[in-house]
């Protein structure tokens, strides 16, 4: 049908038949909320790149996933702050480390979230690479044993899911394995599948205090211009046994999510990283972008790409926007 007869605007005049042919929707309960754990009692230290994000002790983690719980947000995703760095990264393992501690306290005050946790050595690190080095390059099959046994940690806490983020190859295979052997079959994988070198990265690294001492991430993260290789490293996750594959960033990889949404039928996340929120509430704070109305476009794009689970830190707010109707 051609114009006269057809006329696309029909479909968009009345706002309930707006909504009638509306092709994507999600809910609080698609969203997981990244949260930053550390020490201490009473404490929420703003994160200065990431306004609205806080270093939070483990009773402030918990008021703040009170109220994520009341506003429907049933995930949370837990980075730890370690006291102390050193080569191997040894306080992500710590039966006492702080997310451990965190998972614990989290399990007992709300069994209905489900608690995800991260696992990567970065934060823990004097370097601030993602494994253990061997010379100047992180030595990916000794970096796997200790992944494991920071999975494994994770698990004994009570954690529901970890999910790895460092980017070894293998890793997803030898997590799965040190979780069964240990019995705890019924803990889930959400892999980094698709985790680029990206500079978006920059706000969170500040956050977790994370940023490498010397050189880059390109020697394990994916190469941007690389869509293709995504595929890849995400069939070798879902081949490994990861429940929940990742693509991250999200929005300037909306492709990659579609290509995955094509391919697999696992359950796929995106993570919509710091540098994407932080862009936003620059513009916003300047008063050159309306913060709700582009956050909400944003995670509705992600979503339309073909995510089945939105990461991010506008969680409570993109919660509270639609409660309040602001789609
Ligand atoms: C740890 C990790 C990073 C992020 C999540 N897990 C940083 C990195 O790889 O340098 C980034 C999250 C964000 O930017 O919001 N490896």
């Amino acid at each position: 049908m051609l114009f006269p007869r057809s006329r696309m605007r029909r479909l968009r005049i009345h706002p309930a038949v707006r909504e009638l042919v509306e092709e994507t929707h999600w809910a609080p309960r698609d969203l997981i909320w990244p949260l930053f754990v550390r020490r201490g009692e009473g404490v929420a230290e703003p994160v200065p790149s990431l306004p609205g994000v806080f270093h939070l002790s483990v009773d402030r983690l918990l008021d703040e996933v009170k109220e994520a719980k009341e506003l429907g947000i049933l995930a949370v995703l837990l980075f730890g702050l370690p006291s102390e760095k050193d080569e191997r990264g040894s306080e992500a393992y710590d039966p006492d480390g702080t997310v451990q501690q965190a998972v614990r306290a989290l399990k007992e005050a709300f069994p209905d979230v489900a608690v995800f946790t991260d696992v990567c050595l970065c934060a823990y690190t004097s370097h601030g690479h993602c494994g253990v080095l061997n010379g100047s390059l992180v030595d990916n099959d000794a970096t796997l044993k200790v992944l494991a046994q920071v999975a494994l940690s994770h698990a004994k806490a009570g954690a529901d899911f970890v999910a790895p983020s460092d980017m070894m190859d293998g890793r997803v295979d030898a997590i799965r394995r040190r979780l069964d052997e240990e019995n705890f079959r019924n803990v889930g994988i959400m892999s980094y599948a698709a985790k680029y070198a990206s500079a978006f990265y920059g706000p969170f690294r500040e956050a977790a205090q994370s940023a490498p001492q010397f050189g880059d991430r390109r020697s394990y993260q994916m190469n941007p211009a690389n869509a293709r290789e995504a595929v890849s490293e995400i069939e070798k996750d879902v081949r490994e046994g990861a429940d929940i594959v990742m693509v991250k960033p999200a929005l300037p990889y909306l492709d990659v999510i579609r290509a995955a949404r094509e391919r697999f039928h696992v359950p796929i996340a995106a993570y919509s990283v710091s540098g994407e929120y932080a862009m936003l509430k620059a513009a916003a704070a300047n008063g050159w972008l309306d913060e709700r109305r582009t956050m909400f476009e944003m995670l509705t794009c992600i979503k339309r790409a073909g995510a089945d689970i939105l990461i991010t830190y506008f969680a409570k707010d993109a919660a509270r926007a639609l409660r309040e109707g602001a789609g």
